[in-house]
């Protein structure tokens, strides 16, 4: 027994030296200390009858002094191992066996949703995408279009003007004529993309925003095709029937020219902030290509109509989804984006 208390202490000092981990420590603890343990186990291999009382008692401080060596060294071992992992989380080590943790998913910009299922519903019906440029020529974002520089329309677009004379397109119109002369007719397009004004914010008006321009010309346009196509159009994009009603409008670049209004989705015609309390959000403006840009555009007016359409891409989004803010789109703000979830 004397001989087994000093091999046992002695085994448990190595088996502690190598210990890293506070698992290998408690191991050991129930290895030696444990009901069932190694210590448990000399005590009951010992046959106390054969010995003397003195040998009794010695046998017995054997037995403690290894029972408190086995309590302290396992103590110190354990406050070591706890230490050194401390020191590393401090020093910033990972493990790198962990589970991490999970990716996250991104997703597409509410406007890109929209944009991409309209290009859908348009391709559908035999019309190409151009995306056209965002940095223009004056000649195509007005002129082109009717607007020489003494018109007063020129008045509603506030212009963010280039040093090189050249300047960001205030609407996706400024495509229309390049696709003529660069793909004649007939022609069905459509020319999403952004714009820019610059003009003061609130909750429907930004310095930066979206639009859908819609063109197609061929030999029996009408404006029967305007309703046509565009009632077609949203009855794809609300997946029901809406409420639209066209007025009179002018835009230097049709004749006749038209507003189609939608009734509002958000209130349902009752009066909302989107709406301006008027039941009605002015959707789109339309009408039938005026001469003058047909002829910029070099298209045989003999044969050829067209009819054009500026949806307010940036506003169909809000309506959309219900967004009530204009200014929470482009704000990047992750607690509306995160309300989007990827489509793809
Ligand atoms: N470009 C016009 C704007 O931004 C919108 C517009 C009006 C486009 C009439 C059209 C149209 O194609 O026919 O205010």
């Amino acid at each position: 027994m004397s001989t087994n208390t000093e091999l046992l202490q002695n085994q448990l000092a190595a088996e502690l030296s190598e210990a890293r981990e506070p698992k290998d420590i408690e191991a050991l603890r129930v290895k030696y200390l444990g009901r069932q343990g190694l210590i448990a186990g000399e005590v009951r291999g010992t046959d106390f009858s054969t010995l003397s009382e003195e040998e009794k008692r010695e046998a017995g401080r054997r037995v403690s002094s290894l029972k408190a060596f086995a309590e302290a060294a396992i103590g110190e071992a354990r406050a070591k191992t706890e230490e050194r992992a401390a020191r590393a989380r401090r020093r910033g080590l990972v493990d790198l066996t962990l589970p991490g943790t999970g990716a996250r998913a991104g997703s597409l910009h509410p406007v890109t949703q929209t944009q991409m299922f309209l290009e859908d519903v348009f391709q559908s019906m035999g019309f190409r995408v151009e995306t056209g440029f965002e940095v223009e020529d004056e000649f195509y974002n007005f002129d082109a279009l009717n607007i020489p520089g003494d018109h007063p329309a020129r008045d509603m677009h506030d212009t963010f003007w280039l040093e090189d004379g050249r300047l960001l397109r205030t609407h996706t119109s400024a495509t229309q004529v390049r696709a003529m002369r660069m793909y004649g007719a007939p022609l069905r397009a459509v020319f999403p993309g952004r714009c820019f004004r610059n003009e003061a914010t609130d909750t429907s008006h930004e310095t930066t925003f979206h639009q859908f321009e819609g063109l197609m010309i061929d030999e029996d346009v009408t404006v029967a095709t305007v309703l046509a196509v565009m009632e077609a159009l949203l009855r794809q994009v609300f997946g029901r029937e809406v409420s639209v009603r066209l007025r009179p409008g002018y835009f230097p670049f049709v004749e006749p020219g038209f507003e189609l209004d939608l009734r509002c989705l958000i209130c349902g015609g009752n009066g909302c902030r989107v709406c301006k309390q008027t039941g009605w959000v002015e959707l789109m403006p339309c009408g039938m290509v005026h001469p003058n840009v047909l002829r910029a555009g070099g298209i045989d007016q003999d044969r050829y109509r067209g009819f054009a359409f500026g949806l307010g891409l940036t506003r169909l989004t809000m309506m959309n989804f219900s967004i009530p803010d204009i200014r929470l789109l482009g704000s990047g703000d992750l607690r509306l984006l995160d309300q989007f979830p990827a489509v793809l």
